[in-house]
């Protein structure tokens, strides 16, 4: 089994799909050990305690840098034994340090199809302001490994979405991850979990 560890920084609903996805056991050879938010109040919190998963807190404010914070998250995955880190909404930027040691194990959820709207600055709502101030008629998700460059990782799976008449962010947003974000993460993750992910010149091959 990998020991999964889940980060979270908000509302927690990309977590809820892993949480449901598991009880429908489809996070084959993957359970969720370990729900660490960046932020106390996160709602996602009240997520991992329905589901009695242990969770914790580490503020990046906490630590006098960056660096300082990847060091004392990698300790506490060390401790804990957890084999993959899924960044589900966490929105604090991760050192090159720890994105190195933990190549290949990390992958993140980002609400647009990358390489658009994508890179610092652009998380939450602010991608999907992107997308429509620019008037694309197709937008998504795409789930990715982490690398030190920001949304820049291996890409895993993408599905795209389509813009319609009248969108806001708040709709757009909500759409994206209905029908995108909560059903590609858990299907990243099973895959991962299975061992059926391998990469190579920078791109991901899905195995069967
Ligand atoms: C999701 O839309 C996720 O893709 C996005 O934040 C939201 C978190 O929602 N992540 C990023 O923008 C990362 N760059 P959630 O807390 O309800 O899962």
């Amino acid at each position: 089994m990998v020991k999964i560890a889940v980060m979270v920084s908000g509302g927690g609903t990309n977590l809820q799909a892993l949480i449901d996805a598991e009880r429908r056991g489809e996070l084959k050879n993957g359970e969720l050990s370990a729900v660490i938010s960046s932020n106390a109040d996160a709602y996602a919190l009240k997520r991992a305690n329905r589901a009695f998963i242990p969770s914790y807190v580490l503020c990046r404010r906490d630590y006098a840098s960056t660096d300082a914070y990847g060091a004392a998250l990698a300790e506490m995955l060390g401790q804990l034994g957890i084999g993959l880190v899924v960044l589900a909404g966490f929105m604090t930027v991760l050192p090159p340090d720890f994105c190195r040691r933990f190549e290949g194990r990390i992958i993140n959820i980002h609400p647009s199809l990358i390489p658009s709207f994508c890179g610092p600055g652009f998380y939450g709502l602010r991608v999907h302001e992107a997308a429509l101030t620019k008037g694309v008629k197709v937008t998504g998700a795409t789930v990715h490994f982490v690398s030190e460059v920001v949304d820049g990782g291996a890409i895993i799976l993408q599905k795209a979405v389509e813009i319609l008449p009248g969108d806001t962010p708040e709709r757009l947003q909500k759409r994206v991850m209905q029908e995108a974000e909560w059903k590609l993460l858990p299907r990243a993750v099973s895959l991962f979990c299975e061992g059926k992910l391998q990469i190579s010149g920078g791109t991901v091959r899905i195995l069967d």
